[in-house]
């Protein structure tokens, strides 16, 4: 029997404020009718004041640790996927690491576009596999609302912010993440990018005037790169677990586009309802859009212990990425007991003073060296 990564803790974020169909429609040339037909969104959540990348990360892991029954402490890695992160540095995983009181882990964020949450399960995965960590936590968190260019009808309609997290714990019972494939091919890089405020073109007033901090896309080949890759993906992802589709129970794919997911489902041969969706509420979340419908299927019911389950993303990069888990752990969850959720809200309080208090010592012993 072998060591392998089981999820034993999922959680997700999404801010309060929606924004819908016609809300856009107020703002750009276009209808609630073209953006449903051409991409089956109908609303997207948006950060609220105050609301970021890394608060957002941090409301998802803290229900993935409570699902987990895990304390902060235990978790010996971060990993959070995001090209939206609070800074360019520090990183998003480290005041997530701070937020939560994750004393012992190592944290990093990890960029591979809307693969990046599959990027991070399999680094995740295989750490512990090979023995070097037993608890991690992996993040997807963006905050796309920030670099959305909301005059753009091309892009704006697209995309939304929010969370999604999963515990990752070692265990040599059989399941767990049995498989993951990753892949890139950087030719493609031009196609959705970001073009400003990186080394190569950084930011000015210039770039600022010319509205290149806003993310750019080649919508028609991202959607042909889109509808080749999920399935073949799919397919390399299962044929390296020595498994078929006929094995698989769920699959969830990256959330850009109810029509790229269909074209996934009818080029693998398998019935709509195996493969989950909920673009229609959430838009595309990047790296957040496929923890967050892994919550989304593991709260109505559509998983239960033994099944299989496929993760597939492609993204900007572009990157592509797939994995294959066999749910381990039964579902629903045991419920906290009131003691337990009592400790998780101290924990967190403590978590804060105890932030500050490094902060001011800090600053203390700062200003004693300055003078
Ligand atoms: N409302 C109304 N019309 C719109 C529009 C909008 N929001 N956005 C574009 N249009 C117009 C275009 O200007 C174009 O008009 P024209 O024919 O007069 O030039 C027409 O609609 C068709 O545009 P096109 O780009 O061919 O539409 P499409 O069917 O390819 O759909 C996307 C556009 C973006 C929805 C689709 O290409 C897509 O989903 N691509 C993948 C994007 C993606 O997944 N990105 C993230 C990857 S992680």
């Amino acid at each position: 029997m072998s060591r392998t990564a089981h999820i034993v803790g999922w959680g997700k974020y999404v801010p309060s404020r929606v924004l819908t169909n016609d809300d856009l429609a107020r703002m750009v040339d276009t209808s609630d009718e073209w953006i449903r037909t051409r991409t089956g969104i109908v609303e997207r959540h948006i950060v609220n004041e105050g609301e970021t990348t890394a608060s957002m990360a941090v409301r998802a892991a803290r229900e993935a640790l409570q699902v987990a029954n895990m304390k902060p402490a235990d978790v010996e890695l971060i990993i959070v996927a995001t090209v939206t992160p609070d800074h360019v540095f520090p990183s998003t995983a480290c005041l997530v690491q701070d937020a939560l009181g994750a004393t012992r882990a190592a944290a990093f964020d990890l960029s591979a576009g809307c693969a990046g949450f599959i990027y991070g399960l399999s680094v995740a995965a295989d750490l512990i596999a090979g023995g070097a960590y037993k608890n991690a936590l992996v993040i997807g968190s963006e905050t796309l609302s920030c670099i959305t260019d909301w005059s753009d009808r091309a892009t704006c309609v697209l995309f939304g912010d929010g969370a999604g997290a999963v515990v990752l714990q070692a265990n040599d019972a059989d399941g767990g993440v049995l498989a993951s494939i990753l892949g890139a091919d950087g030719s493609g890089g031009g196609l959705l990018y970001l073009p400003a405020g990186g080394s190569r073109l950084p930011t000015s007033h210039e770039t600022v005037d010319q509205r290149l901090h806003y993310l750019q896309m080649k919508g028609r080949e991202v959607f042909r790169f889109a509808v080749e890759i999920m399935p073949e993906a799919t397919r390399d992802v299962l044929k390296k677990a020595g498994l078929t589709l006929a094995d698989m129970s769920i699959l969830i794919p990256h959330q850009a586009n109810q029509r790229i997911i269909e074209s996934a489902a009818r080029a693998l041969g398998v019935p709509q309802d195996v493969v989950y969706s909920n673009v229609a509420r959430y838009g595309n979340t990047s790296a957040a859009s496929i923890p967050i419908a892994l919550c989304e299927a593991v709260e109505e019911g559509r998983i239960k212990r033994g099944d299989l389950v496929v993760c597939v993303g492609f993204g900007a990069g572009l990157t592509w990425g797939a994995s294959a888990i066999r749910w381990s752990v039964p579902l629903p969850p045991a419920p906290l007991s009131r003691w337990k959720k009592a400790w998780y809200q101290l924990h967190y309080r403590y978590v804060a003073i105890r932030s500050l208090v490094r902060r001011f010592i800090r600053w203390f012993f700062a200003r004693g060296v300055e003078e």
